[in-house]
C-alpha cells in the first residue's frame, strides 16, 4: 500500500524547499517536531548544540556533515577484551566496571578514543517541539549520538549518523531515548553505520509514542563482537512502558538485537515490528525478553541466521501461517500480514497474549501493514537519506 504522508512544514531554505513529513506510522503519529517554525541552518556546532537542546521550538537543518569527532579531544583508559576472535574484534572501555562485573574479564591495557562519543554529558541533547532534518543524502552527524531526555515532539530525519568510537564497546549510541520520553517521537529516514554501542536504545524510564521508521541500520563494520564484520548493538528497548512501532526499516549485516525488547522484571515494552527488511543478519534479528509485548508481521527476513531467538521470556507473536494470520485478524479486526522467511531460520513464537494485550491500542490496530513482500521491495527503495528532503 502506498503510505500516506501529510507535510506539515514547506519552508523555504535559500530558495531551495525543505519538507518534514507530519504524519508518523503507528505509536508516534502525533508527532509534529518544531511545527511551522522556519527552517534555519546552523552554522556551528555550538550553534547546533544549542538550538537543538534550548526551549523553544525549532526546525533545524543541516545541509552537510556537523562531524563532533574531535570536538571534545580524546582521552584514554582502561580496556578489556571481551571476545578473542578474530580478525578486529571489538573491545571494551572499561565503563562503570563493566568488565569486571559482567565479562569474566580483568581490564587488560589501556586505549584512547573520542571524548564526543561517550555517554550523557557529551552527546547531543534534543528538548522538546524540534524537527532535525537533513537536507540531501549526506547530511548529518558524525562522532556523536543525539540524547532525547525528557524531550516531547521531537522528529529526527534524513541524517546520517556515523563514525563514533566504532572499535570500542561503550564508545557511544548514535541515538538513545531515555529517561523519559513523554511522547511523540519520529525517527524516520536517517542512515546509522559505525557507532560502538547501540544505534538505538531507549533507556530504562518510559520511552512513549515512538516511531522508528524507514531508517537504515548498516551493520557493515571493521570491528564487531564476533569478528564476522557485522554489527551486534542494533537496538535496544528496555524502557518502563515503551510503546514503539519499529516500521519499514532496512537493517543488514548486523548480527544480534535487532531489536532486543525487555529484560526487566515489571516493565512492559509494546512493540509493533512491522514491515521490515532484514538481510544478512549473521546472528538473531529480534529477541524478546521479560516485560517485551511484540507482534511481528509483514516482516521480509533474507537469510537471517536466527529471524527470533527461541526460548527468550518475552511474549512475541510471530505470524507466519494463514491460521496465525487469522487467528491475529480476528483478534485486531484488521487485516495481519505473516512474516516471510527465505534462506533463513525457523521461528515459533505465537504467544497470543500479544493480541489480547494490543487489540486495544489503537496504534496497532489502525496499522494498514504491507504485505512481507511489498515491504521488501518498498523498504529497499525507500528507507534512508535521500529519500526525502
Ligand atoms: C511544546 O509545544 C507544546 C505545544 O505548543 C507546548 O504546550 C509545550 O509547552 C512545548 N514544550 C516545551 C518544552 O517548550
Amino acid at each position: 500500500m502506498v503510505v500516506l504522508r501529510s507535510l506539515i512544514a514547506l519552508v523555504g531554505l535559500g530558495g531551495v524547499s525543505v519538507q518534514a513529513i507530519g504524519t508518523a506510522l503507528g505509536y508516534g503519529s502525533a508527532t509534529t517536531g518544531g511545527g511551522s517554525a522556519a527552517a534555519a541552518t546552523p552554522t556551528s556546532n555550538a550553534q547546533l548544540i544549542s538550538w537543538l537542546s534550548d526551549s523553544t521550538a525549532r526546525t533545524i537543518v543541516l545541509t552537510s556533515t556537523f562531524d563532533f569527532t574531535t570536538y571534545y579531544g580524546t582521552t584514554s583508559g582502561k580496556i578489556c577484551k571481551p571476545w578473542t576472535c578474530s580478525p578486529n574484534p571489538q573491545v571494551a572501555i572499561d565503563s562503570n566496571r563493566w568488565c569486571e562485573n559482567y565479562q569474566p574479564f580483568a581490564a587488560t591495557g589501556t586505549a584512547s578514543w573520542y571524548v564526543a562519543g561517550t555517554g550523557y554529558s557529551y552527546m547531543l541533547k534534543v528538548g522538546s517541539n524540534k524537527t532535525l532534518l537533513g537536507k540531501g543524502s549526506s547530511a548529518g552527524l558524525k562522532g556523536i549520538g543525539l540524547l532525547l531526555q525528557n524531550s516531547n515532539n521531537v522528529i529526527i530525519q534524513n541524517l546520517v549518523i556515523s563514525d563514533i568510537n566504532a572499535k570500542y564497546v561503550w564508545g557511544g549510541d548514535a541515538s538513545k531515548l531515555c529517561l523519559t520520553i513523554v511522547g511523540s517521537t519520529n525517527i524516520d529516514h536517517n542512515y546509522i553505520k559505525n557507532i560502538g554501542r547501540q544505534f538505538i536504545v531507549t533507556g530504562y524510564n518510559p520511552a512513549k509514542s515512538v516511531t522508528i521508521s524507514n531508517n537504515i541500520f548498516d551493520g557493515s563494520a571493521t570491528y564487531s563482537a564476533v569478528c564476522n564484520g557485522k554489527h551486534y548493538w542494533v537496538a535496544l528497548f528496555t524502557g518502563n512502558a515503551d510503546t514503539i512501532t519499529f516500521a519499514q526499516n532496512y537493517i543488514y549485516q548486523t548480527s544480534g538485537r535487532g531489536p532486543h525488547v525487555g529484560g526487566t522484571s515489571g516493565y512492559t515494552q509494546y512493540v509493533h515490528i512491522v514491515n521490515n527488511y532484514f538481510v544478512n543478519v549473521g546472528g538473531h534479528a529480534l529477541d524478546s525478553q521479560t516485560g517485551a509485548v511484540v507482534l511481528a508481521e509483514g516482516n521480509y527476513f533474507n537469510t537471517v541466521t536466527t529471524p527470533s531467538v527461541a526460548g527468550s521470556a518475552g511474549k512475541e507473536y510471530f505470524i507466519q501461517s494463514s491460521s496465525d494470520v487469522s487467528t491475529c485478524t480476528s483478534s485486531l479486526g484488521r487485516a495481519c500480514q505473516a512474516n516471510t522467511l527465505t534462506s533463513s531460520g525457523s521461528v515459533s513464537h505465537l504467544n497470543t497474549a500479544v493480541l489480547t494485550s494490543l487489540k486495544t491500542q489503537s496504534a496497532v490496530t489502525g496499522y494498514r501493514p504491507m504485505t512481507a513482500s511489498a515491504a521488501a521491495t518498498y523498504v529497499q527503495a525507500n528507507a534512508g537519506v535521500g529519500k526525502v528532503n
